[in-house]
Order: C-alpha cells, then structure tokens, then sequence
C-alpha cells in the first residue's frame, strides 16, 4: 500500500479561529483543505433547496449520499464551496445555516454517509482541515492534531465581525448565547462530540494574531514531519 499522505488537523468550538488559520496553513504549505463544518452546512443548503425536511432520515440520507462537495481555501475570506456544481453564497456562512448544520451533526446514520466524503479529501501531497471531529473520528492517524480555542466573549466579537462585513444584521449578545448553545450541543452529544482528541495539542487563540497561531502551528508541524520522516517539496516551500 502507498504511504498515506500526511493531515493536519483542527478542531474546536466555533469562532476559534480554525478556519483563518487552517487556510492560510494549506496555501503556504501547497496542501488541500477541508472546512468539514462547511459539509454540514452545505447538506443544510441542499435540503433547503430541494424542500426537504431535516426531520424526514430517509430523504436526507439520500441527499447526502448525492452531495458532491468541492472546499477550495479562499484566505481571508471562507473557503470557496461548491456544492453539486453550484458555488455556494454567503447564506452558507449564517448563523441560521450553522444551527441546522449542528441539528444535522448530532445524527450517526448522516455523519457516517459524510464520513466517506470527508476521508476522500486526503491526497496527497497532504491535508488542512478543521472541524470537531477530525482528530478524533475522521483522521485519528493525523501527524499533527491541534484543539484550538479562545475565551466565549472572544470567539463571539470574532463572528460578530465576520457576519456584520459580510452585511449580516446580527447583535453581539445574541451571537453570544446562540454561540454558547450550539457548543453545548456540541460538545454533549453522542455522536462524536466536540472534544480534544487525547493527543491534540492544545493552543488557546485569545491573545494571538492569526499569524501567531499559524506561526506555532507550522513550527509543530514541521518536527511532526521531521519525526515521521515525511519530505515533500510543499514543506520545504512552505515551511522554510
Ligand atoms: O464549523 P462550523 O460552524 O461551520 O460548523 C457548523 C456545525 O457543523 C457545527 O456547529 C457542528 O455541529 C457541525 N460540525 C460537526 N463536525 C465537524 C464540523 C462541523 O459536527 N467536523
């Protein structure tokens, strides 16, 4: 069997900073990238395009079996998603798209359709991707597995930003409570909970700049790579 090629992953509440810092890694590095949290929410796109009912298994299972699902990173901006052909828009990015993303994610039988989809993305000469799960069900044989988080307030000014340039109508403190219930739902459901796999390393964004938090990752990265004896010509471009 060929060697697998290396992945990066990145999991952790929402607003942590994943996604910024995870692109950017996958661009310097000339590695793929994966928003797994945009799969969820583009399976919410699909069902709201063709009117199903998130409630109604059988149908939903059925659309995600059918999704086709492109990540392109895009950084700063979100990554470019193309979902059945179609680039998707900033409705993908809503708040309201996120809850039914979560809604979605707490059903086993739809996370082991989109299992196979995720997995699919690993290709060599490596992956960025980040979510809640990544290192821990998806990708446990990742080289490096980073848990990022920031302070609740933090993570909610972030998105507060995010979702007002993008001309979203939205209030600080409704972010806040919406953002502290769906980590809860998160982090408490059964099937694969948002959690720092055991061997994650831990970086706490509050105090740090992107760049700061993608300086760190890289630097891990590269030891993780010397260790294993991984070399690609993407390395050295992006890590030297
Ligand atoms: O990261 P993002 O906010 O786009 O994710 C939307 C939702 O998708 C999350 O709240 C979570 O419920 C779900 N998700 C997941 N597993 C992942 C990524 C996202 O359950 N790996």
């Amino acid at each position: 069997m060929p060697p697998e090629s290396p992945v990066l992953t990145l999991d952790g509440p929402s607003g942590a900073g994943k996604g910024a810092v995870g692109q950017i890694c996958a661009v310097r590095l000339g590695w793929h990238y994966l928003d797994s949290g945009a799969v969820y929410r583009a399976l919410a796109h699909v069902l709201e395009k063709k009117s199903i009912n998130i409630r109604s298994l059988d149908d939903v299972l059925k659309a995600a079996h059918e999704m086709n699902f492109e990540c392109h990173p895009n950084p700063p901006e979100p990554a470019r998603i193309i979902i059945n052909g179609e680039s998707a828009g900033a409705e993908l990015r809503s708040e309201a798209a996120g809850e039914i993303a979560s809604e979605l994610a707490r059903e086993p039988r739809i996370r082991s359709v989109l299992l196979g989809l995720q997995r699919n993305a690993s290709r060599p000469p490596g992956l960025v991707t980040d979510g809640r799960d990544m290192g821990t069900v998806v990708f446990p044989q990742a080289v490096l597995k980073i848990f990022l988080t920031a302070s609740p307030e933090e993570r909610a000014h972030r998105r507060y930003n995010q979702l007002k340039l993008k001309g979203f109508d939205v209030s600080l403190a409704g972010l806040f409570q919406a953002i502290q219930e769906r980590d809860t739902r998160d982090a408490e459901r059964n099937a694969s909970p948002l959690k720092a796999a055991a061997d994650a390393v831990l970086v706490d964004s509050t105090d740090l700049t992107i760049e700061e938090v993608v300086t760190r990752v890289l630097n891990l990265l590269r030891t993780r790579l010397e260790i294993a004896g991984i070399d690609t010509v993407e390395q050295e471009s992006g890590l030297t």
